[in-house]
């Protein structure tokens, strides 16, 4: 049985003042998945002291580093020191916007769950890929990447997180069928390792649309990008998994 999850992922929004606005409206009320707030760096010792029980800190990316003359990274050992569980690694736009190779994102996998952290490995194609279709290529040459460079049972300690590039931020959310088709492959993928682990969908999920979504087979839950920015539509979406 996997314990569903949802997780905002509130990319570069917010303030001091949002973030407080956003737990003094955030109701766990009904709410029996694990919740995953992730703010911008500044923002993580304020959730950190915010979040209640039922709720976790996660990071939105972190260095492959431990420390060092890395000027403007941050560490998995400063994320752990502010409290914080999990950490993003290879989302879309690190991929697309800051160059962040399939090897890089396993780098920093590994710095994640070293540590101690639990990262939430990010995977997905553009719609020039699936269009062509080589969507489920991308998938395992994404997963591999990891696998050729994390050792021992990596899956146990790791959530994944399928986020079709064309499905982020559009509105176009990706059909259940569709995601499902992914989110199997992905597991099959794994193997028996794979039967634990939580595959997240994410692009464009919304209130309305997470239930149909969180009814598949091996959709465990969501990553959330513009709807986690609203604490009701959030909360909403968390009672839906
Ligand atoms: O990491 C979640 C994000 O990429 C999805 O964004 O706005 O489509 O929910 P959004």
């Amino acid at each position: 049985m996997r314990t569903p999850l949802v997780a905002a992922n509130w990319k570069m929004n917010g303030s001091r003042e949002f973030a407080e606005q956003f737990f003094a409206a955030f109701d766990m009320s009904g709410v029996g998945c694990q919740v995953v707030v992730c703010p911008p760096f500044p923002y993580l010792p304020l959730v950190a002291d915010k979040v209640g029980s039922g709720v976790s800190v996660g990071a939105q990316n972190l260095s492959q580093e431990a420390s060092g003359a890395y000027t403007g990274e941050v560490s998995a050992a400063m994320l752990l020191d502010w409290g914080v569980d999990y950490a993003i690694v290879g989302h879309s736009e690190r991929r697309s916007l800051y160059g962040e190779s399939s090897e890089l994102v396993a780098q920093k996998f590994v710095a994640a769950q070293s540590a101690g952290l639990i990262p939430i490995l990010c995977v997905g194609e553009t719609l020039a890929e699936r269009e062509s279709g080589r969507t489920l290529e991308v998938i395992a040459a994404q997963l591999q990447a990891v696998t050729d460079v994390a050792e021992g049972d990596i899956w146990a300690h790791a959530v994944i997180a399928y986020e079709p590039v064309w499905a982020i931020g559009t509105g176009k959310t990706a059909t259940p069928e569709q995601a499902q088709e992914v989110h199997r492959f992905i597991r099959e993928r794994l193997g028996e390792a794979g039967a634990p682990v939580r595959i997240l969908y994410g692009g464009s999920v919304k209130a309305g649309n997470a239930e149909a979504l969180f009814a598949q087979a091996d959709i465990d839950g969501a990553l959330v990008g513009g709807a986690s920015l609203d604490a009701e539509e959030f909360a909403r979406i968390c009672r839906a998994a």
